[in-house]
């Protein structure tokens, strides 16, 4: 099973650094998968540290693939590092192993401390809405417009039906992201057409 988080980390010169990542739990101890390059990546083989966050505010999920990684961090209490103001639990994570890949290397993590800070409420569909209208966001590059279109619409449903304020904010923001990428590429393509047209065109045709 893969259980969406957020993980904190920091960069060799202190700087925090917040992403949304799937992750396994084998046995005591915590499976990531951070894609290469990234932050996440550099950040946990740099310091040897992280720090796993469990929250249901899915703000910070969308937030994150939306360029709002400004959200409020306190200390870690047993490593150094940072953890989500807003985590019901966090974990405390020491790498113990990396399997090298390439592109996705799994690194082991061992659990050095961990706390609680809040009640789960329960399981809302909304929130679960969000989650998947971010990783369609953080995949945009690669997804086909039309395939975007539809899940958007069926996760509209969910979210329609079973939001609060903080989830009706994340999915605006997810929107918003969905639809300047979609300006972009139309752009992209608008232009592309003149060009092809403009080769077709006869020495004649352009003079
Ligand atoms: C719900 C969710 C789960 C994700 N899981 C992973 C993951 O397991 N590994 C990964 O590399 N990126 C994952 N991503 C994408 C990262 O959060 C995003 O690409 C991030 O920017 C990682 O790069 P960074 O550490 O440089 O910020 C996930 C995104 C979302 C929304």
């Amino acid at each position: 099973m893969i259980f969406e988080t957020v993980v904190s980390t920091v960069s060799a010169d202190g700087k925090p650094h917040l992403a949304p990542m799937g992750v396994r739990y084998r046995g005591d101890d915590v499976i990531l998968m951070p894609f290469k390059p990234s932050a996440t990546y550099d950040n946990i083989v740099g310091t040897g540290h992280a720090v796993l966050n469990l929250t249901t505010d899915v703000r910070v999920f969308a937030g994150c693939v939306t360029g709002r990684r400004d959200w409020p961090l306190v200390p870690a209490e047993r490593i150094p590092g940072m953890r989500l103001q807003a985590a019901l639990n966090h974990v405390e994570l020491r790498l113990v192993e990396e399997r090298a890949d390439e592109q996705r290397p799994v690194l082991r993590m061992a659990r050095v401390h961990a706390a609680r800070h809040g009640d789960f409420a329960g399981f809302n569909r909304a929130q679960a809405a969000v989650i998947e209208g971010a990783v369609l966001v953080s995949r945009l590059h690669m997804l086909p417009a039309e395939k975007v279109r539809e899940e958007i619409a069926y996760l509209q449903i969910a979210i329609d039906k079973t939001a609060g304020p903080d989830e009706h904010e994340a999915w605006r923001w997810l929107r918003s992201a969905i639809a300047s990428h979609q300006a972009a590429m139309a752009v992209v393509r608008d232009a592309t057409a003149i060009q092809k047209q403009a080769q077709k065109q006869t020495p004649e045709q352009k003079s």
